[in-house]
């Protein structure tokens, strides 16, 4: 029998924290034709989409772009700078850094997990006084890097980079710094040179608003210096000859040749908006969800101010409610998806992503679709979060571009 497609009037609201909805304009130049990727035309596209990322990076130093998610990036930044039985020191904010320890592990380095007990860590960003201490008693230099993630995206957790960078330099340490900013990346301020790190991760599918299939690896002089001794096995990922290529705006292998034209028009945008106009903007949208779930009555994940995530807001549940089971009304019922608690925090949280291509009345709809799924699921709460939200917003000017144009 034939099946007729059912198309939902309106569009999904994709609110989790990431992928995040890619911008008609990123889609429609994505849809240009493939080109010859070792023609003419591909070297331009290539040397401005590796010179315009750096921008982002805030770095002078090499990115390197693979057609791969954010894991394969991950492992790039293992694999191009340590070798079998290395000693790593990994800091546990959340779900993805423990998925980053487990492929520390799985690739024969000896990870020490850092943290603090139970749930208490995942509701607080990294200690860097507990990497200083740890850093101190390793006299004999055996730990060869440090791995923190900058925004935790199961959690809504931010980490102070440059903290880590003093903790390190404080104790005197060599160790490489490792961080992967892969939900961060163009929603808050990140500084790769200013800010020591030796490789950034990053990806494509949160603040640039792309669709997955590129990460990234900005490397430092000192991490491309660790590459030429390191010996992990490495071949796909390995940074010495794309490195090289690059400087011609050409690759060793077949580049995502759409996915660059849609980073191109995210660079155009993203720079044309001002970086520090997309961190304003992130951080009142940010504030604005954090004013409404305090309304509800209902608990942040992130109990400590100071590191609240501009990208996505944690929302824990109150005891017996399964936090999965609201998100199921909210998809069911009001075509928006929202980010499911993982790991520890399955079934406790749900993530409301406010990243990327989102703006005021994005917020204010997916902030009504949560309220009314709320509701109809059973979860008490105290009063309407909406006007809290729309009061804040009210209050704050606009981005300037917006304000100019009125
Ligand atoms: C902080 C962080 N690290 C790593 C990853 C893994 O990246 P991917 O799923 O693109 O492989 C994600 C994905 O959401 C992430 O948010």
């Amino acid at each position: 029998m034939l099946k007729l497609d059912f198309h939902p009037a309106g569009r999904h609201f994709l609110q989790i924290p990431g992928p995040s909805p890619v911008p008609d304009r990123i889609l429609r130049a994505m849809s240009c034709p493939t080109i010859d990727h070792r023609g003419p035309e591909f070297g331009a596209l290539g040397l401005k989409v590796l010179e315009g990322i750096k921008k982002i990076f805030k770095t002078q130093q090499p990115v390197v772009i693979y057609p791969a998610s954010g894991t394969g990036a991950w492992e790039a930044a293992l694999s191009n700078t340590l070798s079998p039985g290395d000693h790593v020191l990994m800091y546990e904010t959340g779900h993805f850094a423990t998925l980053w320890k487990k492929m520390a592990d799985n690739l024969g380095l000896k990870p020490e997990f850092l943290g603090l007990p139970g749930i208490e860590g995942w509701r607080r960003g990294v200690q860097p006084q507990m990497i200083e201490a740890r850093l101190r008693e390793d006299t004999q230099h055996a730990i060869k890097a440090v791995c923190v993630v900058h925004n935790e995206t199961s959690t809504g957790v931010t980490s102070d980079i440059a903290a880590v960078r003093r903790a390190i330099d404080a104790a005197g340490h060599p160790a490489l710094l490792l961080v992967d900013t892969i939900s961060g990346l163009a929603c808050a301020d990140y500084r790769h040179d200013e800010w020591g790190v030796d490789v950034t991760v990053s990806g494509s599918q949160k603040g640039l608003m792309l669709p997955p299939g590129i990460s990234f690896n900005a490397v430092s002089q000192k991490a491309i210096e660790a590459g030429k001794h390191a010996k992990l096995p490495r071949a796909f990922w390995d940074w010495a000859e794309i490195i090289e290529m690059n400087k011609s705006g050409y690759w060793p292998y077949t580049p995502n040749t759409n996915l660059l034209y849609g980073l191109s028009e995210a660079l155009d945008m993203i720079l044309g908006e001002g970086l520090d106009n997309v961190f304003a903007r992130h951080d009142r949208l940010a504030e604005a969800c954090r004013r409404a779930v305090r309304a509800w009555g209902l608990e942040i994940q992130c109990v400590d101010p100071s590191v609240y995530s501009p990208v996505l807001t944690g929302v824990m549940m109150p005891e017996g409610i399964d936090a999965d089971a609201v998100r199921k009304v909210i998809y069911e019922r009001f075509d928006m998806s929202l980010g499911t608690g993982l790991g520890k925090m399955k079934g406790r949280m749900f993530r409301i992503g406010h990243l990327g291509d989102c703006n005021d009345l994005t917020l204010m709809a997916t902030l009504a679709g949560v309220e009314m799924g709320l509701q109809l699921a059973g979860v008490p709460i105290a009063a309407s979060g909406l006007p809290a939200a729309m009061e804040f917003l009210m209050s704050q000017p606009n981005a300037p571009k917006l304000k100019a144009a009125a």
